[in-house]
């Protein structure tokens, strides 16, 4: 069975709750390992977490994580959107991952009022395809989604099927 990572950073749970039930459909078709990502290092204020992740500030991060992922033939990388673009902690993973070797992505983010959400989801497929990701497959939830367990699982049926 080929198999696929799940990585994904979450604050406040909503990305939590998305990459979960990614990785419970993901599991149907693949052996899948789901990896939280902690900033060593988070913000205390909203202004200080916004202002981070605007200037495109990296976060501190655990060196136990998963960064070689040639094991995997599909990475599924989630944030929520902060300021615009993706979560500092987010952005430090992908920096220092490596071994693609043309593994299939998936950039998945959760989002508040909207905006700034497609131009977050477009860095992050860029991001992956940099890094050596071939086709990059995208999910973008809305934050009241999050709690609507059975919505959700349409949304990540439908994205299996392009998977
Ligand atoms: C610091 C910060 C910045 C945010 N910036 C945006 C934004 O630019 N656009 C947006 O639609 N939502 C924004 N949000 C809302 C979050 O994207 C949304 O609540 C998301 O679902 C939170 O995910 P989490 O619960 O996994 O942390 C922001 C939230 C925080 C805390």
């Amino acid at each position: 069975m080929e198999r696929a990572l799940v990585i994904y950073y979450s604050f406040s749970g909503n990305t939590k709750e998305l990459a979960q039930e990614f990785a419970a459909a993901l599991q149907t078709r693949f052996q899948t390992d789901l990896v939280r990502i902690e900033a060593l290092d988070e913000s205390a204020s909203f202004f200080g977490q916004a202002r981070r992740a605007f200037f495109k500030t990296e976060a501190r991060i655990p060196d136990t994580l998963p960064f070689d992922v040639s094991a995997y033939a599909l990475v599924a990388v989630g944030t929520p959107v902060w300021a615009f673009g993706a979560a500092p902690a987010v952005r430090s993973w992908l920096r220092r991952s490596r071994g693609f070797n043309a593994a299939r992505g998936v950039a998945f983010a959760t989002y508040g009022s909207g905006a700034g959400s497609k131009k977050c989801i477009e860095e992050m497929s860029c991001l992956l395809r940099a890094k050596g990701a071939t086709t990059v497959k995208t999910l973008l939830i809305q934050q009241a989604q999050c709690s609507q367990p059975a919505m959700m699982r349409q949304q990540c049926a439908e994205l299996m099927r392009d998977v």
